[in-house]
This record gives structure tokens, C-alpha cells and sequence, in this order.
């Protein structure tokens, strides 16, 4: 009884990652971004799907308000989320 207990509250984890990893890539926009851009459509708006515009992007970002790096990346998989 227990040993399944264990086993669903794992198998509960693993099912939720995604659903976390994007809550705390937008808890990371909000924290870091949304006091000045309010719409973050705007921003997504005008990034081009390329590897170079994220490239462009992460490199803006670390002198622009997210030195973290961990962060950082979380706020730009939320922008892209939000295309
Ligand atoms: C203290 C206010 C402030 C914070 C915090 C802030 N920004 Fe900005 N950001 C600005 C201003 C002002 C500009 C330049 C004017 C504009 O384009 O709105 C700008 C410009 C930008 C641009 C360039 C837009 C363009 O026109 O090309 C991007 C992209 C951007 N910010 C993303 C972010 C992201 C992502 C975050 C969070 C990590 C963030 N900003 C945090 C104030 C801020």
C-alpha cells in the first residue's frame, strides 16, 4: 500500500514537469520583465524564429534586466512560448 503511494506521487512528478517548467518560465517573466513590459506579446511579436534572433536574444537579456543564466533562459522559452 505504501510502496504505491510512493510510486503514484513519482509517476505525479514526472507527469507535471512540463506543466511546471512553464509556470516557472513565466514566474521568471513576471519577476524579472513584467513591471516594464506589460504585454509580453509585444516583445514575442518581434523575435524571428531563428536561432540567431535567440542567440541575439540571450545576449541582450544578460546586460538587459536577467544576468541570471538559469533565468534567463526560462524568460526566453516563455517569449517563444507566447508567439
Ligand atoms: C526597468 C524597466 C525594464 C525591465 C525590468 C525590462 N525592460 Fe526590456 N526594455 C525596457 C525599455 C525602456 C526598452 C527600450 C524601449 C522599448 O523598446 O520599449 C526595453 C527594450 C527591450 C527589448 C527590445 C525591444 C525592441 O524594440 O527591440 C526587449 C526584447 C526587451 N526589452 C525584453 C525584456 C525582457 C525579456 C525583460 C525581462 C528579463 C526586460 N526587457 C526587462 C525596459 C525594461
Amino acid at each position: 500500500m505504501i510502496r504505491s503511494g510512493v510510486f503514484f506521487a513519482v509517476a505525479l512528478l514526472v507527469l507535471s514537469a512540463p506543466a511546471m517548467a512553464q509556470t516557472n518560465s513565466k514566474a521568471a517573466y513576471d519577476e524579472l520583465c513584467l513591471s516594464c513590459h506589460k504585454q509580453p506579446q509585444r516583445l514575442s511579436a518581434r523575435l524571428a524564429n531563428t536561432v540567431e534572433a535567440r542567440t541575439k536574444l540571450d545576449e541582450f537579456l544578460i546586460k538587459h534586466y536577467a544576468p541570471d543564466a538559469e533565468k534567463r533562459a526560462a524568460v526566453i522559452d516563455f517569449l517563444y512560448q507566447a508567439k
